[in-house]
Order: structure tokens, then C-alpha cells, then sequence
């Protein structure tokens, strides 16, 4: 992956001096701007692995451009580049959260060597992240709730399977579950010290694909600067998981049924064919026969993959078990606010048990997890259940008899009510911090609260 930097000082020259020897040696893109304004608007905007920071600056000193910049972007790693560069002040930048510093006049060979050895222990921080959130989703694989015969029986059958190396499909609508049923026959396989390495088949472009899967080497492609390690190699002795497969383009199906067959595969550029042993789990939304007869899916690739298929039905066919997912987010999300709210007043349930549920385990989730933000008592009101959309049913009844105007600003006041309602306990009253959220400017937020007669002390804590 490319890094980016960013680098802020006054003097013009220093800024073309920068941007020359580190994309002269280096692939990270390099963004110069001398304006401390501007740099905070674009720390806000972009993520940098690398702040390179003038301490002396007209407008705003370098100090309290670095405050900022923790403030807005803990991750971001900050070098201070200062010609005055007493030790007092560099040791007082470092204290503040500075990584490292360099004084001018320097060579270019110092600066690239301090660059380089930023970025790689951004890198490392990069992945560590990757591997804890990683692992955080490792521990949540079993969590495989639903009591309906169907849920157990796949269930059941995931515990029977898992031990095999077979390749299998999960397919059903979004938000039913299917990479949790993938990380969770992982999980129980033998392979389950070994990588689990998911792909979204859908969001790597399609220049791009082959190298992703099989790695390239130096050389390969102009900007392919260095060997690099597919997501076959990466998943060695694990399970890929190939999500949206229906997604790969046929020429990519192709090749994925030849490694599929022999186990072997040739990174991009190369002359050699290297091994790996991987399991395939694949997930589909759409009805991957059909797209074999409409000649999108390959023919021999369906039969290939789909030794073991896994079907999730909707949650709608399986309203039993809306109460016991909907205890176990009410758990997690009241755990995660610090809220002690119980459970669901009778009509709240019955509200989620007959709702469409057309975005499935994800959309209940999310309902119950805004349910739990905006909770007054200890169980959740059935007004509380995705109060925008009740709003409609709720205030329709009274407005039909009133002129439009004074209609449409009662719902337009509901509906900032429950909109800043939701927000606010969120920030607990912080107006900038919803703001923010909301998109709009404070002042503006206060006007709106105002008519929708909320205050900010009610929030805090
Ligand atoms: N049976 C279940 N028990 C508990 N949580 C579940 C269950 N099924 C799904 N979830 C949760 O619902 C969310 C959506 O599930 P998941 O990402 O596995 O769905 P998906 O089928 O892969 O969706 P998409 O097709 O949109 O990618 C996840 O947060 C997952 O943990
Ligand atoms: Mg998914």
C-alpha cells in the first residue's frame, strides 16, 4: 500500500525541496502546503501516515499545529523539521506526541532514512490494528444466534462440516449472516490457527484482481516496484474467503478454477508457479445457477465451489428468532453505551417481530443499537424503534386536517426532535462534536435545537 505525507512549512522552496526527494526515492505521495490552515482542513479531510512539520511559522506555531494534529489524528506519526531546532524545543514537540526530528540543513539521505523508518513502524502499526480488530471478529465467530429449527440445523451442520476441507457456498440475502457463518467454520476447522482472510470479490478493480489473488513480482506492471504476496499466499494453510464471488469477472473465474484444480498458481510477471494450500469458502447473494445458465457464472467453477452449500434465509422467514437476537444487541450495544436498559415493553416487540426486516440480521442490529442509544427508562418503548419511520405513522394522524404549512413544520420539528435526540446522547451534549456529525455549523445546530426545544445540559452525563 502507498503511504501518504504530508508536509507544512513556510518556506516555499523547502516545501518543492521535500516533495522532490521523497517521491524521487520513494512511492508515498507527498501533499506540501505552507498555510497551518490549511494543513488542519486537510488532516481533517485525508488521513497521512507522516506529518513533516516547520516548528516556526508565521499564523500558528508549529506546537500547536502538532496538538491539533493528535487531536484530530492520534495515528498520525509527525516528524519536526526546524532550522532553529534547539533540543528544548524538538524534547518539548516529542513530549506533545512528535515521533522523531531533524534539523536543517539536512542531506537528503537523513531525511529519506528518518522517512522510511516512520513509515515502516506505521506500517507494523497498521497491521497490528488490522490483527487485533481481526481477532476481536475471531472471538465473536461462534456467536451464532437463532433458536428456529433451521438456525440449528445449519448450525448443526457447520460443526460437521467445518472439519473437512471442502469448498463451500453460503448464499443468501444481505445481512443474514453468511460471514459469520464462514468465520465460524473456520473457526472450527482444523485450520483455525492459520489465517482467515476474507475478499469482496466486488471491490477490487479489475486491472488489479489477478495481482491481488496470485501476488506479482518486481517489474511485473509499471508500479509494481516490488515483489508482493497475494491473498492466496497470505491465506496459506487458512481459508480464503471469497465474498460476492459472483462478482469475479470470467476470465479471473478462470484462473481461480485452475488453482482450484491443482492447488498451483503463478503470481503476475512471474515464470515460476508456486503452491498453496487453501481452503475456499465462497458467499453469494444472488442464485449463482442462474447466473451459470445466463453464462456469467462458469459452469465447471459452480460445481467446483459448491461441494457444500449453505443457504441463510431471510430473518423474515424465521421470525422466531427476532426475540433472542434482538436480547443478544440489546445486551452487546447496552454493555458497549454504559446503559442499563433491560429488555422491550411488549408493543416494542411485537413491533420487531412483525417488521419487513428487508436488510436482515444487520438491519436489526442497527435498529437495536439506536433503540439502546436513545432508551429513556429500562426497557424500549415501541416508540423508540426506529422512531423516523414511525414518526410518519404516528404524527399522520393529525396533520391531513391542518393547512400544509403548519403540517409540514410539525413534522419537520418531530422530526429534529428525535434526529438531535439521537445525535446528542451520542456526544452527551457536546454541540461541536454533533455538529460535526450533523454537517452543519454550530450556530446553525443551536438554532435547530431551539425549535425542536432541546437542550445540551440534558445530555451530559
Ligand atoms: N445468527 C446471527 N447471530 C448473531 N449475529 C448475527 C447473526 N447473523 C448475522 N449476525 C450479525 O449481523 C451482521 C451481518 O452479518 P454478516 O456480515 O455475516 O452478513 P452477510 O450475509 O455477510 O451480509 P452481506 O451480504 O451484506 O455482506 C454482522 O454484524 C453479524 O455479526
Ligand atoms: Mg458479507
Amino acid at each position: 500500500m502507498l503511504g501518504k505525507i504530508l508536509a507544512i512549512d513556510d518556506e516555499i522552496d523547502m516545501l518543492s525541496l521535500l516533495k522532490r526527494i521523497i517521491e524521487g526515492k520513494t512511492d508515498y505521495e507527498v501533499t506540501v502546503t505552507p498555510e497551518p490552515k490549511r494543513a488542519i482542513r486537510l488532516i481533517q479531510d485525508t488521513y497521512f501516515d507522516l506529518v513533516l512539520l516547520d516548528l516556526k511559522m508565521p499564523g500558528m506555531s508549529g506546537m500547536e499545529v502538532l496538538r491539533k494534529i493528535k487531536e484530530i489524528e492520534p495515528d498520525t506519526a509527525v516528524i519536526i523539521i526546524t532550522a532553529y531546532g534547539t533540543i528544548e524545543s524538538a524534547v518539548e514537540a516529542m513530549k506533545i506526541g512528535a515521533i522523531d526530528f531533524i534539523t536543517k540543513p539536512f542531506k537528503p539521505e537523513q531525511i529519506l532514512l528518518t522517512i522510511q523508518r516512520t513509515m515502516d513502524l506505521q506500517k507494523l502499526k497498521r497491521e497490528n490494528k488490522a490483527l487485533k480488530e481481526e481477532l476481536a471478529k475471531e472471538k465473536e465467530a461462534d456467536f451464532i444466534i437463532g433458536k428456529s429449527k433451521v438456525m440449528q440445523s445449519i448450525y448443526r451442520y457447520i460443526l460437521q462440516v467445518a472439519k473437512t476441507s471442502a469448498t463451500v457456498v453460503i448464499s443468501g440475502e444481505s445481512g443474514t449472516g453468511k460471514e459469520l457463518v464462514a468465520r465460524a467454520l473456520h473457526h472450527h476447522s482444523l485450520r483455525s490457527s492459520k489465517p482467515f482472510v476474507p475478499v469482496n470479490c466486488s471491490a477490487i478493480p479489475e486491472t488489479l484482481i489477478e495481482s491481488e489473488f496470485f501476488g506479482h513480482v518486481r517489474g511485473a506492471f509499471s508500479g509494481a516496484i516490488r515483489d508482493k504476496i497475494g491473498l492466496v499466499e497470505e491465506a496459506n494453510g487458512g481459508t480464503l474467503f471469497l465474498d460476492e464471488v459472483s462478482d469475479l469477472n470470467l476470465l479471473m473465474q478462470t484462473k481461480l478454477l485452475r488453482f482450484l484444480q491443482d492447488g498451483e498458481f503463478r503470481p503476475v510477471g512471474s515464470t515460476k508457479n508456486k503452491r498453496a494450500d487453501i481452503r475456499i469458502i465462497a458467499a453469494t447473494n444472488r442464485d449463482l445457477l442462474e447466473l451459470v445458465k445466463q453464462g456469467r457464472f462458469r459452469e465447471d467453477l459452480y460445481y467446483r465451489l459448491n461441494v457444500i452449500s449453505i443457504h441463510l434465509p431471510p430473518l423474515r422467514d424465521r421470525r422466531e428468532d427476532i426475540p433472542i437476537l434482538a436480547h443478544y444487541f440489546l445486551e452487546k450495544y447496552a454493555k458497549a453505551n454504559k446503559k442499563s436498559v433491560k429488555g422491550f415493553s411488549q408493543a416494542a416487540m411485537s413491533k420487531l417481530i412483525t417488521r419487513d426486516w428487508s436488510g436482515n440480521i444487520r438491519e436489526l442490529q442497527n435498529v437495536i443499537e439506536r433503540a439502546v442509544i436513545i432508551c429513556q427508562g429500562e426497557y424500549i418503548q415501541a416508540s423508540e424503534i426506529d422512531p423516523l419511520t414511525s414518526l410518519q405513522s404516528e404524527s399522520s394522524k393529525e396533520i391531513w386536517d391542518i393547512p400544509l404549512k403548519k403540517a409540514k413544520r410539525r413534522i419537520l420539528v418531530d422530526f429534529y426532535h428525535q434526529y438531535l435526540t439521537y445525535v446528542l446522547r451520542q456526544c452527551k451534549g457536546n454541540v461541536s462534536e454533533a455538529a460535526k456529525i450533523c454537517g452543519v455549523k454550530r450556530q446553525y445546530l443551536h438554532r435547530l435545537m431551539k425549535i425542536a426545544n432541546l437542550k445540551s445540559s440534558s445530555f451530559r452525563e
